[in-house]
Order: structure tokens, then C-alpha cells, then sequence
């Protein structure tokens, strides 16, 4: 998911994500022109670089050892070090003590594989190399599977605040504490066990809105505050800065199902729940649950 930019400037022209071709193995990347790193030449090939040993790992290989460049270590310590306060402000306690846990340095990008063996030996999980955007079904088919699908490759350096695709920053400061966590890996598998049973595509895209607003945009109350558990929202520093204004609503599944919402933009709408516990409850019922005859009166 997308670092969510909201200023007024990228309305209308908000860029969208870099476009992948493999021709014969001849990895190629597309930045649009609205994109930061558009005309960048050498973003761009260490972008085909990434995206080409993704392409050609085979399963469960672990990921490619990449050379980050000074700009890429740059974006990482600026962002790290913005994050920080704002995480010891706003984000959940649980939050906090994974993130302890995952250890990720802060001058320089972690490699992947080195996040992977870390999630992996406390929960089993492990992140692999992506590409780019991989579709609904098998992203979460692979949670099923306890692999979280993974970009490796770092926002560009011209706007740090803002990314129109998932980069690594919001893959391992986000989902990271999550996947170390083992009551949340086991939501990731729930989740991915749910898309694998279900044949109802309207229901797979039922399923990844509540994801997204249970586990990209969570919300927790804790000692009478609202704290944010939300793998989306840790990672922008921008959302951390801003989600006080929201319209912040107490979970509720049908109101969540019938939520538009928009992964590139600020979110106007979040839903909070009234401990971490009862949120993992009620995300656990609901992976649990939900069939193909699942009805919430969804609109979509
Ligand atoms: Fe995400």
C-alpha cells in the first residue's frame, strides 16, 4: 500500500505506480510522468534492477542482497528518524514493542532477507521479493502460506513523504511489526485462508476492506487515547501527522464494509476499536467466518 499523500497539488494528477514489463527477461520499469522519481535515469535502473531478481528468485528464494544508493539512505534515515517521535507519540503500545523486537537499523536500509530471518524465527513468517503491485487474490493467498509479498525498493529521494506505490519503508516499518507479532502473523494467515476458500471475487474484495481498515488503518484506544496500529498509517509520516482530524468511527463491520475508500489518498474516515484485543477478536471472527455467501449489504 501507498504512502498517502493529500496535499492539493497532486489531486487530479496523482501519480500512479511504475508500470513492469518482461520482455523475454529483459526487465523494464515505466515511472509515470507524475511520478517523483519520473526522468531520474539511474532510480530507474536500480528500480529494473530490483524488480529483474524479484522476477527471476525462484519460490522461496530469499531475497537479493540490494545496493542501496546514497540517496535511498538518505530517504531511509530522514523518514526513520520522522517516524520515530511521531511513533512515540501516536502508535500502540503493541506497536512499540514489535517494533523493538524487529531491531531495523536507522542510518541505512535493512536488507529484506535479514527482516525475514528476524519475522521468521519468532512467527514463521517470511517477506519475499515482489516486483511491483501483485494482485488481491495472491497477496493474500500467499499469507496463507506465511509469506508476505514484499518490495525491496525505496521511495524516491524528491519527496520522502510520499510514495504512490508500497515501498520497502512502508512493507517492513509497517507490516513488519505485525508479521513478528504471533497473534497478528496468525491474522495475516486467517486472512489468507479466507481468500483461498472463497470463489466470490466481491467477497475477496469484501475481505480486503476490512483488511484495510482493520490492518492498514487500525485503530486502538489505550488508557483513554487513540493509538494507531495500522501498517499504513505507521509508515507515513504524513497520515501519523494528520489522522487526529479523521473521521474516527468505532469498528463496526458493516459500516467498514461499506466504506469507500481510496489507497493512494488521506483517508477521511477510520475506525477504531475500544482495546487491541477486541480488534484482533473481531478480525479473527470475521477471516474465520466469512463465506461466499457472506452478505453485509456491501456496496460496491
Ligand atoms: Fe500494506
Amino acid at each position: 500500500m501507498a504512502d498517502q499523500s493529500t496535499d492539493v497539488t497532486m489531486r487530479g494528477r496523482r501519480p500512479g505506480p511504475a508500470l513492469i514489463d518482461n520482455n523475454d527477461g529483459e526487465i523494464s520499469v515505466t515511472l509515470p510522468e507524475a511520478h517523483p522519481g519520473y526522468g531520474d535515469q539511474r532510480y530507474i535502473e536500480r528500480r529494473e534492477w530490483i524488480a529483474a531478481a524479484a522476477i527471476h528468485a525462484r519460490p522461496g528464494d530469499p531475497a537479493s542482497h540490494v545496493v542501496y544508493s546514497g540517496d535511498d539512505r538518505r530517504v531511509w534515515q530522514l523518514v526513520r528518524e520522522e517516524l520515530h517521535d511521531l511513533h512515540q507519540r501516536h502508535a500502540s503500545s503493541v506497536y512499540l514493542e514489535s517494533l523493538s523486537t524487529l531491531g531495523l537499523p536507522s542510518h541505512r536500509p535493512p536488507q529484506l532477507r535479514d527482516v525475514s530471518d528476524t519475522i521468521e524465527k519468532a512467527t514463521g513468517f517470511r517477506m519475499t521479493p515482489v516486483a511491483g503491485s501483485v494482485s488481491a487474490r495472491g497477496f493474500y493467498e500467499s499469507l496463507a502460506d506465511r509469506n508476505f509479498r514484499s518490495t525491496q525498493y525505496i521511495r524516491h529521494v524528491s519527496r520522502p513523504g510520499f510514495s504512490p506505490e508500497p515501498d520497502m519503508i512502508h512493507e517492513v516499518v509497517g507490516h513488519g511489526p505485525h508479521l513478528v507479532n504471533e497473534r497478528w502473523a496468525q491474522l495475516y494467515q486467517l486472512a489468507g485462508d479466507a481468500v483461498r476458500r472463497l470463489q466470490n471475487s466481491e467477497v475477496v474484495e469484501l475481505v480486503s476492506r476490512i483488511f484495510w481498515f482493520g490492518v492498514e488503518c487500525g485503530l486502538v484506544r489505550e488508557g483513554g487515547e487513540v493509538k494507531v496500529w495500522g501498517a499504513s498509517l505507521l509508515s507515513s509520516v504524513r497520515e501519523l501527522r494528520q489522522f487526529q482530524n479523521t473521521d474516527i468511527r468505532p469498528l463496526d463491520l458493516a459500516a467498514m464494509a461499506n466504506q469507500d475508500y481510496d489507497s493512494h489518498a488521506h483517508q477521511p474516515v477510520l475506525f477504531v476499536a475500544d482495546s487491541h484485543a477486541r480488534l484482533e477478536d473481531f478480525l479473527g471472527e470475521f477471516f474465520t467466518t466469512v463465506e461466499d455467501d457472506s452478505t453485509y449489504a456491501v456496496k460496491f
